[in-house]
């Protein structure tokens, strides 16, 4: 590849308007009124240099990519065996939003954190002191990765919290089986304003530098996670980042990942390259169909597939 990294960005976005296909998310009201042409892309290397084209300025929801983080801390806060004993490992082969229990082992759980019924259970599992609220917790950490204050978007958060219906049946059937301790309606809620954190593809490539990195932050030299957590985090990207489309997105762009339902993806390639994604059109399994084109493309083109 000689072409230098800024124009064969541009060049991508270009090429991958041919993807056509997918439709916005719309059951979340808000989501349904997002522009479908926006188009961004992102990288960082090892060291922290970002490179980006397109609308990389433009913000969007986290939504799911935010499951990562909030894994990689709850595990660093609590220590991995206390998380995996509420949640487990395993792909769910079924879609984000089925509650996906693992019924084999002797604690009933959710499947994987990357799930909504697994993410709900690791947020629940935020520690606080004094009742902070935890979504509060997550913005401030997410600000910390990012580089810069991140803000909620409050209608995304409204909208999706007054029809949190599936998420909130979730919560309950969790509670219910005591896997959740504490109210499904202040955890669901909370939960969604996690997912309702703004972001740009440069802020989301700033906050995985971290993870491209070992665990320690390129901008700052800080050890954010360690090693084991970040191998933790990176593993179930790769079993389960992309839910029921995982095999299929491992098999053709081969490195972790974690989609959103706003139309972000992220991917790591450890100690190489961080990459980060934007276009709001899904495809039925939720995961952006222009950013798993511009992915695929970028893992030939630079030969990032880890197999
Ligand atoms: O819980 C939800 O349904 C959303 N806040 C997040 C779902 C999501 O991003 C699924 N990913 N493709």
């Amino acid at each position: 590849m000689n072409t230098p990294v800024p124009e064969y960005l541009a060049d991508l976005l270009q090429n991958c308007k041919a993807a056509q296909g997918g439709k916005l998310a719309d059951y979340i009201p808000e989501l349904a009124a997002a522009d479908p042409n926006k188009l961004a892309v992102a990288l960082t290397t090892l060291d922290g240099l970002v490179y980006s084209a397109g609308d990389d300025d433009y913000e969007f929801t986290i939504q799911s990519i935010s499951k990562a983080f909030v894994y990689a801390y709850v595990i660093e806060a609590l220590g991995r065996e206390a998380v995996l004993e509420k949640v487990g490992v395993e792909p769910s082969g079924e879609a984000f939003n089925e509650i996906s229990l693992d019924q084999t082992s002797d604690q009933v759980k959710p499947k994987n954190p990357m799930i909504n019924s697994g993410a709900i259970t690791v947020h629940s599992m935020i520690p606080t002191t004094d009742n902070t609220d935890r979504a509060e917790i997550i913005r401030q950490f997410f600000s910390k990765l990012a580089g810069r204050e991140l803000a909620f978007d409050m209608a995304i958060y409204q909208s999706e919290k007054d029809t949190a219906f599936r998420n909130l049946s979730i919560g309950y059937s969790l509670r219910n089986l005591n896997i959740l301790e504490s109210d499904p309606i202040e955890v669901v809620g909370s939960y969604v304003k996690q997912c309702s954190i703004k972001v740009s593809v440069k802020d989301l490539v700033n906050m995985i530098g971290v993870l491209v990195n070992g665990g320690v932050l390129p901008q700052t030299g800080e050890r954010i996670f360690s090693h084991l957590t970040v191998r933790q985090v990176l593993t179930v990207m790769t079993t389960c980042g992309m839910y029921n489309a995982a095999g299929d997105w491992l098999a053709a762009v081969g490195i972790p990942a974690k989609s959103g339902v706003s139309g972000g993806i992220i991917g790591v390639l450890p100690g190489q390259v961080g990459l980060a994604v934007f276009a709001p059109k899904l495809d039925r399994y939720g995961n952006s169909v222009r950013g798993i084109d511009i992915m695929q493309q970028m893992s030939n083109d630079m030969g990032l597939h880890l197999l």
